[in-house]
């Protein structure tokens, strides 16, 4: 599938959001990855429907990914499905019924995600099935700016082998320390969804680096 980069906000300036969303989406990134933080499945607080919502109302029409590192998940999706939300992905231990928590989703009329953080297995075969992406967490979720940790390779083989076998178009994704210098070696190894946050927004030429990353890519 064609690849995708998907700009994490949460490293974006706060004080000017909706700028910053659109200068990353007029650089050339293809997405918006939202990534929502109750502070205690993580460690931190980021931002609810309300801010994706106001996204929306900014005329943000690019599709937004939402990242839902929550306990319970379910309790979030009718609101971001009426904030203008396009895809949910959660982490499998955060909710007791995965079948019904995707169940949800679709009846909202979004596409399904869902995460595995580094000391995590890969979802079950079957569940990979009826995905529309596996988000393979590179970082412990919590926090922007965090150093991509090099195993995470071998669980990207692993997961493109497990979407090859389970037949199914089902995006890659990869979150955490995606950069200029190491995306290329990711992609390599199966990746085509790409979330860049701090490897985007803390750069001084948001239109220079996308075409940096997708030349290494594309
Ligand atoms: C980590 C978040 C990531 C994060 C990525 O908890 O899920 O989406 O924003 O940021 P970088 O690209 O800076 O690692
Ligand atoms: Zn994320």
């Amino acid at each position: 599938m064609k690849p995708i980069i998907s700009a994490s906000i949460l490293s974006a300036d706060f004080g000017h959001l909706a700028d910053e969303t659109r200068a990353a989406l007029e650089a050339g990134a293809d997405m918006i990855h939202f990534d929502v933080m109750d502070h205690h499945f993580v460690p931190n607080l980021s931002f609810g429907a309300v801010i994706c919502e106001a996204l929306r109302k900014a005329n943000i029409t690019a599709p937004i990914d939402v990242h839902l590192m929550v306990d319970n998940p379910d309790l979030y999706i009718e609101a971001f499905a009426k904030a203008g939300a396009n895809l949910i992905t959660f982490h499998e231990e955060t909710t007791p019924n995965v079948q019904e928590t995707l169940a949800k989703i679709r009846a909202a009329g979004m596409k399904t995600g869902i995460a595995v953080n580094p000391d995590k297995p890969l979802p079950s075969l079957e569940l990979v099935r009826q995905l529309d992406m596996i988000l393979v967490m590179s970082v412990f979720p919590g926090f922007g700016g965090q150093s991509f940790i090099e195993s995470s390779i071998d669980k990207i083989k692993e997961a493109r082998a497990l979407i090859t076998a389970a037949e199914n178009a089902c995006y890659l994704g990869v979150d955490g320390g995606i950069k200029i210098s190491n995306i290329e070696v990711v992609a390599k190894a199966g990746t085509d969804f790409f979330v860049v946050g701090s490897g985007l927004f803390g750069t001084p030429d948001y239109k220079e680096t996308v075409d940096q990353l997708k030349a290494k890519i594309c």
